[in-house]
């Protein structure tokens, strides 16, 4: 079976991008599915520091397919940015990136609309979105009178729906209560979308028929996740969510690939929790332990740069969403980030209205309720980012590995210790199973 999903288990910036440049090695054909310019993706390798939004990391490996599909909204100037970007530093693009004439494409006007409706929640409060017109350019697409998608910019009547749509908006946005955004011109922006299109035209494909015919002739998939399980739309914290399908469901619909091309689910945590924007955060630390983590994790939003909230790690919402995934395996990412702590506390139940529950809540009301339970485990005072191999590791980390994966009830087959590709411990999939805390120090 030729399919390998990589799917955030939190509220994102779990270190994603890492792991799938990676696992590039082993597949063909990188597969963005989701989301859009509101990804980060950061990859560390031989001293060199990459940060991609929407181009699949598989970018930087010769040989390597990279596809985004229909599942995602395209910024064009983004994407042209990051194809800049990579080209001036000899990376090259020809042949191997593959943009869905399917996918949706993210206007000045969804931007405009990103700002001025975030902070508009009914009952007051803020998604605090990234800002980049995703939330928009998605209600555009499910409404299909106002969408237009990347196949569209190289039609006839192209100008002819630029005008359609900036003429509705400019209705909307002259009604709109106190300032009215500045008007949209349809020409200005019908003459840079195709420039844009002339650029991007030698990648635009059907890349629902490429995945099809990949799968169908046994190459390997590595379908890269956006976001976290947490911000799916359907199945996360909502309102507090992106809008796509975020956790392991969405890679069907997103890519048009049926799952049961998928053999290999891995879900990625960071060892702690980390939230940007709005919702509840239950294990949040709005405190020393708090700040220790954003410093020492470097918590920082890639995309926008605001600090990310920090908490310990919580084992009721990653449990609930690694079944909602349909994970085998778990990727434990930024453990070195826990040294130097006496202590770690894990959330293994939430207190709710005085009943206690293991069910993460569906409801947003319930889950800002939550008071976390906490189990206390010793921590270690030695620096892991060092370490190569498992045996490297602190009797205490291996056992706090060990208890994400007793409570998540999957193995954990990777733990990172660094952002570089060095700074990985991958266990062959016959010790899968073994707990990490039996196995013994070289020196023991
Ligand atoms: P949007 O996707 O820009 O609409 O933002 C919706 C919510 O998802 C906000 O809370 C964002 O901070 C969050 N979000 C979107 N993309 C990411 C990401 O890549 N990492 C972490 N949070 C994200």
């Amino acid at each position: 079976m030729p399919g390998t999903c990589v799917i955030g288990l939190q509220w994102g910036d779990e270190a994603k991008g890492k792991l799938v440049d990676i696992l590039t090695e082993e597949h063909e054909i990188v597969v963005r599915y989701a989301g859009g310019a509101n990804a980060g993706h950061t990859v560390v390798s031989d001293g060199q520091t990459w940060k991609l939004s929407i181009i699949p990391s598989g970018i930087l490996r010769d040989g390597v397919a990279c596809v985004v599909t229909g599942g995602v909204v395209l910024d064009p100037a983004k994407v042209i940015d990051e194809m800049d970007g990579l080209e001036s530093r000899g990376v090259r693009m020809h042949g191997k990136l593959q943009l869905s004439d399917r996918a949706h494409v993210v206007f000045p006007w969804h931007v405009v609309e990103d700002r001025l409706l975030d902070g508009s929640l009914s009952g007051g409060g803020a998604i605090g979105t990234t800002g980049r017109g995703i939330g928009p350019c998605y209600r555009d697409k499910v409404g299909r009178s106002l969408a237009i998608r990347l196949g569209d910019l190289y039609r006839p009547d192209f100008r002819a729906k630029v005008e359609h749509v900036v003429d509705f908006k400019n209705r909307l946005f002259a009604n709109w209560p106190g300032a009215a955004p500045t008007p949209l011109d349809a020409a200005a922006i019908h003459a840079q979308y195709a420039a844009y299109a002339k650029r991007l035209e030698p990648h635009i494909a059907d890349t629902t028929a490429f995945l099809l015919d990949a799968v169908e002739a046994g190459r390997r998939l590595l379908f890269e996740g956006a976001q976290g399980a947490l911000l799916d739309i359907d199945h996360g914290t909502f309102p507090y969510v992106t809008s796509s399908n975020s956790s392991g469901v969405g890679v069907s619909s997103g890519a048009g690939v049926p799952g049961r091309w998928i053999d290999r689910v891995i879900g990625v945590v960071k060892a702690y929790s980390t939230r940007v924007g709005g919702g509840p955060l239950p294990t949040e630390q709005d405190n020393a332990t708090g700040m220790h983590l954003r410093e020492r994790g470097r918590e920082y939003g890639t995309v926008t740069k605001r600090p990310r909230r920090c908490g310990w790690f919580d084992a009721v919402a990653t449990r609930y969403t690694a079944r909602l995934s349909g994970v085998d395996e778990l990727a434990v990412m930024l453990l070195d980030v826990l040294g130097g702590f006496d202590e770690l506390k894990i959330c293994v139940a939430y207190d709710i209205d005085g009943r206690r529950t293991t069910q993460f809540p569906s409801q947003i009301a319930d889950l800002e309720k939550a008071v976390p339970v906490y189990e206390t485990l010793p921590g270690w005072r030695e620096e892991l980012d060092g370490v190569r191999a498992e045996t490297g590791l602190p009797a205490n980390a291996r056992r706090y590995v060990d208890r994400i994966a007793e409570l998540l009830g999957r193995p954990v087959s990777i733990v990172s210790v660094g952002p570089d590709r060095q700074q990985t411990i991958i266990r062959d999939r016959t010790a899968a199973a073994r707990p990490w805390h039996s196995s013994q120090p070289a020196n023991a």
